[in-house]
C-alpha cells in the first residue's frame, strides 16, 4: 500500500529562527522504515538549546521536554529544518518552542510540519546546580520582549 499522503505544505514560521538543518540517514530508521522518534527528539533537543546558549553564555542542561508532538513521519533523505523561538525567560531557566519542517526528498521546495515541541533548559554552575541567568542587556531585552507579547494589543 502507498504511504498515507502528507498534510498540505505550510509556510515556514516568521516568528521563529532557523537554528538547524539536517538530513536523516538510513541508520536512523525504526522498524517501520520511518525515522526513529528518539533520533528526532535528540535533534530537537540540540536545536532547542541554541537560543538559550546564546542568551545565557553559560552551561545549560535540558530539565524538561514539556510537550512533544510527532505530527507526521520523517523519512530518509528529507531535508529537515528546525525553527526555534524563546517563549519564557525565568530566573535560571529558558523555555523554547521548536517546530520541524520536512522537505520531502521527492518534493523539494514544499515544507510539511513533522514535529513541534516545547523544551526547558536550565543554566547550571560548575557543580551542576541551577544558577541565575546573567543580568545582561540581552537577557533584559528578551524579558521585555516576552512581557510585551503578553500585553493585550
Ligand atoms: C536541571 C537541574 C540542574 C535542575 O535542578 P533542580 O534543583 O531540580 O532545579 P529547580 O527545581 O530549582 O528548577 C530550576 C528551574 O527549572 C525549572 N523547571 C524545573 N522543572 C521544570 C519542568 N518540568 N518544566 C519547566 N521548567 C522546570 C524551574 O521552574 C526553575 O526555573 P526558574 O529558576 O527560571 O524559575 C537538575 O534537575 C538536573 O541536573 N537534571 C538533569 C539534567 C540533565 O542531565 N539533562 C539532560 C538529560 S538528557
Amino acid at each position: 500500500m502507498p504511504p498515507r499522503p502528507d498534510l498540505p505544505p505550510q509556510p515556514l514560521p516568521e516568528d521563529k529562527e532557523l537554528v538547524l538543518k539536517v538530513v536523516p540517514m538510513p541508520a536512523d530508521v525504526n522498524a517501520n522504515g520511518d525515522i526513529f522518534g528518539g533520533w528526532v527528539m535528540a535533534q530537537v533537543d540540540l536545536a532547542g538549546s541554541v537560543l538559550p546558549q546564546r542568551i545565557s553564555h553559560t552551561r545549560m542542561v535540558t530539565v524538561a521536554v514539556n510537550e512533544f508532538i510527532f505530527k507526521q513521519p520523517v523519512r530518509v533523505g528529507d531535508i529537515l529544518s528546525f525553527y526555534a523561538s524563546v517563549e519564557h525567560v525565568g530566573r535560571t531557566s529558558i523555555a523554547v518552542d521548536v517546530e520541524v519542517y520536512a522537505e520531502r526528498f521527492s518534493d523539494q521546495g514544499k515544507y510539511v510540519k513533522v514535529t513541534e515541541a516545547r523544551l526547558t533548559y536550565v543554566a547550571i554552575d560548575a557543580t551542576g546546580r541551577p544558577q541565575a541567568l546573567p543580568d545582561t542587556p540581552q537577557t533584559q531585552a528578551w524579558r521585555e520582549k516576552l512581557l510585551a507579547r503578553q500585553r493585550p494589543a
